[in-house]
């Protein structure tokens, strides 16, 4: 007999439940085994199993946990109750948003890999990250899909702009300016999935935005390694800056309701 995705798709609800990852997948093999008995047969299982980097969020695996608090620390202000709130009751903006940021997220790194071709590490990293952010972004798509949600154009808010308008213009100061942004956004959006998935009222997306803690928060780490290591000073100083220009963002008051928007106005 085989198991096909069908299969394992009925499997998945008793897994969903289960905090820990290899608890979970443990507990998807218990349950093969209990219908399979050829060897073979569970080899072939077992390239089945629930991905990591799956486009249905049904098939992806329950995150492990992840530690925040190097994006809490590298942060210069936490998200306002107030902006929370607003996200809740405006969600499927908000997710339309989310969708915008994961585009725009490998569309800048694409333009990164297409300037600065001389650093393999960059390359590589970044080859990585727009593969991770189209997955993302597909991921998202689907939501709104099952959700039965439109695609509606929307501005882009002040956030990006807020922080790019600082950035220098000659190099490799204005490359090392743009990881370090970057860096910020990611760190950003991760607080902020960590934020919604605390409180929101949709099981299903609160745990795919728990499954995004990971690789944003990687993606934070990553920008700014090679932020410091493109750069021949030291990026403390410009780290700190762009802390405190970021926190500003995020603080103050903003007329337009976005993923990266300020306390609402
Ligand atoms: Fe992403
Ligand atoms: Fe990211």
């Amino acid at each position: 007999m085989t198991i096909n995705q069908q299969d394992l798709a009925t499997l998945q609800p008793t897994a969903n439940t289960i905090d820990n990852d290899s608890v979970e997948k443990k507990s998807i093999e218990e349950n093969i085994s209990q219908t399979v008995n050829n060897s073979a047969e569970a080899d072939l299982i077992e390239k089945e199993l629930p991905e990591e980097d799956s486009i249905d969020i049904m098939h992806l695996r329950t995150p492990i946990k992840v530690d925040l608090s190097p994006v809490y620390n590298f942060l210069g202000a936490r998200t306002t109750q107030a902006w929370v709130d607003a996200a809740i009751e405006n969600l499927p903006m908000i997710i339309q948003d989310h969708a915008n940021c994961e585009k725009k997220a490998a569309g800048t790194a694409m333009n990164l890999i297409f300037r600065y071709e001389f650093s393999y590490d960059l390359q590589r990293k970044l080859a990585q990250l727009i593969r991770e952010e189209m997955l993302h972004y597909e991921q998202v798509l689907g939501i709104m899909n099952e959700r039965g949600q439109e695609w509606k154009y929307l501005s882009a808010g002040r956030y990006a702009k807020g922080m790019l308008k600082h950035k220098r213009t000659y190099e490799p100061a204005a490359m090392v300016d743009v990881l370090i942004i970057g860096a910020f956004i990611e760190a950003r959006s991760c607080e902020r999935f960590a934020a919604l998935a605390e409180v929101i009222n949709d099981e299903r997306l609160a745990k795919y935005y728990r499954y995004l803690l990971k690789s944003e928060s990687r993606h934070f780490e990553d920008y700014l390694a090679l932020a410091q290591s493109l750069s021949d000073e030291n990026i403390d100083e410009r780290v700190a800056f762009f802390k405190e220009v970021e926190a500003e963002l995020i603080s103050s008051p903003d007329a337009e309701l976005r993923f990266h928007s300020g306390t609402p106005a």
